[in-house]
């Protein structure tokens, strides 16, 4: 069982990203003066400390050495901003890090070889893979320890996502089928969202309605298969009477290609991060 009320956590890139991860890590109970930020500026670190409710790295340690401070005294450093500012960043960060600190990225395409280049050999490193929907507690993340990462250092970066995520440890390698299959994902079930609700208004319903027809029927269907581990075939089978108006729909999707589509957008993400990270 890991305690986290006893831990000082520091964002470093409390962002879109950054900011969902921190808002992660105080619903796993990391408390609001002990979750400290720091963004760019002293001002844009007053508005995110306001608005996830944690403390400004700038009001906690001073406007002098502020990163230098909330770095030497963190037990967990979570990295959020852009990857190319990874090159500028360590250098000003690792001198401080404590030793059995954990560092936790987000960077998309930051390897765990040169994360740990970056912050000269550090061990307690773990990469992580979120998805936008962490932001309201109900998100995905791949995580990917260092090889040296010991098994308290790896159940501390579950325990700070769990209440927030749902938590997959993954080999590095998968990291790009993970973006396949969850970092992109929202978006491609944003988009199935909008075309059926902007059919919906084509058959006769104002936006208001359609978007509860459409939305509220995506979270019932997400519940089903999550709440009650159902495969989605029989699910589907369960909605489906022979001849009926469902099995016509799902003729016409299937000879629309779904499944060749579904699949060609996920791999085509996967390649995308994967020639990132080769840049
Ligand atoms: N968005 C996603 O879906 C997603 C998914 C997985 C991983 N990621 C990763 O998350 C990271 C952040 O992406 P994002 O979309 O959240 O970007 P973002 O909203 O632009 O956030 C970047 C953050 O970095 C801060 N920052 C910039 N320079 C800094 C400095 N010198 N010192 C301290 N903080 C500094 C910015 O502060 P200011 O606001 O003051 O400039 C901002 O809070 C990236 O590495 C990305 O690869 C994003």
């Amino acid at each position: 069982m890991v305690h986290l009320n006893d831990l000082t956590v520091t964002v470093i890139g409390a962002g879109n990203m950054g900011g969902a991860v921190a808002r992660a890590i105080r619903k796993a109970g990391v408390g609001a003066e002990r979750l400290v930020l720091l963004n760019s500026s002293e001002e844009s670190t007053a508005k995110a400390a306001r608005g996830i409710g944690a403390a400004s790295a700038f009001e906690k340690y001073g406007s002098d050495a502020t990163l230098a401070s909330a770095v030497a005294d963190s037990h967990v450093i979570v990295l959020g901003f852009k990857p190319y500012h990874l090159q500028a960043m360590a250098p000003k960060i690792a001198p401080h890090v404590q030793e059995g600190a954990l560092i936790v990225s987000l960077l998309a395409g930051a390897s765990l070889e040169t994360l740990s280049e970056a912050f000269n050999g550090h061990t307690a490193l773990v990469r992580a893979m979120p998805n936008t929907p962490i932001a309201v507690g109900k998100g995905v993340v791949g995580l990917m320890p260092g090889e040296q990462t010991s098994e308290s250092e790896r159940e501390l970066a579950r325990a700070l996502f769990a209440q927030s995520s749902t938590v997959v440890d993954i080999p590095e390698h998968q990291v790009h089928g993970v973006i396949g299959a969850a970092g992109s994902a929202p978006a491609y079930f944003f988009l199935i969202a909008e075309v059926m609700i902007d059919e919906a208004v084509a058959q006769g319903f104002t936006r208001a309605v359609a978007t509860d027809l459409v939305v509220g029927t995506m979270v019932g269907s997400a519940s089903v298969l999550h709440e009650t581990g159902e495969a989605p075939t029989s699910a589907r089978y369960a909605v489906t009477s022979p001849g009926g108006a469902t099995a016509q729909a799902i003729a016409a999707l299937e000879e629309g290609g779904i499944r060749a589509l579904m699949a060609r957008g996920m791999r085509a993400a996967a390649e995308t991060s994967r020639k990132m990270e080769e840049r």
